[in-house]
């Protein structure tokens, strides 16, 4: 089984706020937010949201979805699902682990 990719440190991620990290490091369709919700849980997404091209690591984070920065669609953190309109397509969701401080992703597996 896969260790996962490190891509970042638990610091580099404030709660409620995500990073980018590019798809040359994750190998991955698209570049992924790295999404850290107000109890401290890290998540991972596509980046690009499906309505038009805002990064969802520039969004918000709370009650368990991602708020895209440019016209406010909602995405669930676990899931990838549209849990707000204007997108009506859902996005890819990662799994991510902290170990020791580090985040790690495993790029095109599903969240646990
Ligand atoms: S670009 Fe994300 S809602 Fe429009």
């Amino acid at each position: 089984m896969s260790e996962g990719i490190r891509v970042a440190s638990l610091d580099d991620v404030e709660e409620g706020e995500g990073i980018a990290i590019s798809k040359e490091v994750t190998g991955t369709e698209d570049d992924i937010a790295i999404l850290r919700d107000e109890a401290g849980f890290c998540w991972a997404l596509n980046d690009t949201c499906t309505h038009e091209t805002a990064s969802l690591a520039d969004g918000w984070v709370e009650d368990g979805d991602v708020e895209c920065p440019l016209h406010a669609s909602k995405f669930n953190l676990k899931t990838g699902e549209v849990d707000g309109l204007p997108a009506t397509q859902d996005t890819v969701a990662h799994r991510v682990e902290v170990r020791d401080g580090e985040i790690y992703l495993f790029p095109n597996e599903k969240p646990v």
